[in-house]
């Protein structure tokens, strides 16, 4: 992996390209300041941003209202910073996306700073919201302090790269995340699919698996090949129905990106089962998962004694009572017969 490959999956680089195919964003370059701001330690959000999604709608409630809060003097205040400009550019945007954003750098999203969030979501409605997101975020860390980390031509002591950061917002969408899929493309052929929650069990996936993979292939083949500028990389789609698919998201094809349901063993070795001859014959490999752990076959109860049912599931407690009665019959003749067999001994 080379870093000229992963800076063309930088957002700004391929959005422009593919954005008829993609969710409607805006590109928001970052301030300066509002970098270093991101680099420091802590969660101190700027000025005029005390107000979130939470409390916005009662704002205009409480004007008047005076805190009651004791402030020790010798308590040391964090300054909090203050991006006017940003700020107003971030709620602009919103407006103009509707109202409702998913935030994200260059590459990554602050998935793993959820926890944090109101309403534990990425959907934000105001400028606090995106900044408490990416405050939190380690995965936001790594898109600024390391993000070629991996890469083979990467010098830690040189590193003059210009990465041009961006505040990605993207019109929010409720997605159904059993309909994403992650696609690996090795030297510009499609090898592998899997489904994008990858822990999930859908059932539906089985049943159109042969139409999930054909509309994945004639999407790329049609919208992706050659278009993008890496030989080898992985790209997220989202099948909304039939025919009917969105580009979510490139990311560089390498150990950065979550292989999900492959190894990266697999995904590079040309020696396994993932040859790189997608075409007619052999159409690239689909993994999803075949049956769900925690969500048995309701269909499959009719196969088992009705007694073992009435059982396990206590819907008929005199078998219950039975079965324990028959237990302790069972111990008492066990013991007795070793007490007889002990004192034929003597
Ligand atoms: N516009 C949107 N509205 C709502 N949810 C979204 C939107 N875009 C993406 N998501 C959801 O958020 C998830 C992560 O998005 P995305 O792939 O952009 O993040 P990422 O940080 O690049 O992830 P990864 O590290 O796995 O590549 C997606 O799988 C999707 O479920
Ligand atoms: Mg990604």
């Amino acid at each position: 992996m080379k870093i000229s490959e992963v800076l063309h999956c930088s957002f700004p680089v391929w959005y422009p390209k593919f954005k008829h195919i993609s969710i409607k964003s805006i590109l928001i370059p970052l301030p300066g300041e509002f970098l270093e701001y991101l680099h420091t330690d802590g969660v101190v959000l700027p000025e005029g941003c005390l107000v979130t999604s939470e409390d916005r709608d009662s704002d205009e409630d409480r004007v008047g209202e005076e805190l009651d809060v004791d402030w020790d003097s010798d308590t040391v205040e964090a300054t909090a910073p203050s991006f006017p400009e940003f700020d107003a550019a971030i709620k602009k945007a919103i407006k103009m996306l509707g109202g409702k954003v998913f935030p994200k750098l260059n590459w990554s999203s602050p998935r793993d700073a959820t926890w944090i969030a109101f309403d534990k979501s990425l959907k934000c409605t105001c400028p606090s919201d995106v900044y408490l997101l990416l405050k939190s975020s380690e995965f936001i860390t790594h898109d600024l302090t390391q993000p070629f980390i991996q890469c083979e031509d990467f010098d830690e002591r040189d590193d003059q790269t210009d990465v041009g950061y961006s505040l990605i917002l993207r019109r929010w969408q409720d997605l159904n995340p059993g309909y994403e899929f992650r696609c690996f493309v090795r030297m510009n052929t499609l090898i592998a699919i899997c489904q994008r929650n990858h822990t999930a069990f859908y059932d539906f996936i089985r049943h159109e698996k042969e139409d999930i993979v054909s509309d994945i292939r004639s999407f790329f083949y049609h919208m992706i090949h050659l278009k993008f500028p890496n030989e080898s990389y992985v790209f997220d789609v989202y099948r909304r129905d039939q025919g009917k698919l969105l580009l979510l998201d490139f990311n560089p094809f390498g150990v950065v990106t979550d292989g999900l349901m492959f190894t990266w063993d697999e995904l590079t070795d040309s020696d396994t089962n993932l040859r790189g001859t997608d075409n007619e014959t052999q159409p690239p490999v689909f993994r999803y998962k075949e049956y769900g752990g925690i969500q048995p076959n309701p269909l499959s109860t009719f196969g088992v004694p009705r007694d073992i049912l009435d059982l396990a599931t206590g819907t008929d407690a005199s078998k219950l009572v039975d079965l324990l009665k028959l237990r302790q019959q069972q111990q008492e003749d066990d013991t007795s017969s070793e007490e007889e067999d002990g004192a034929q001994q003597t």
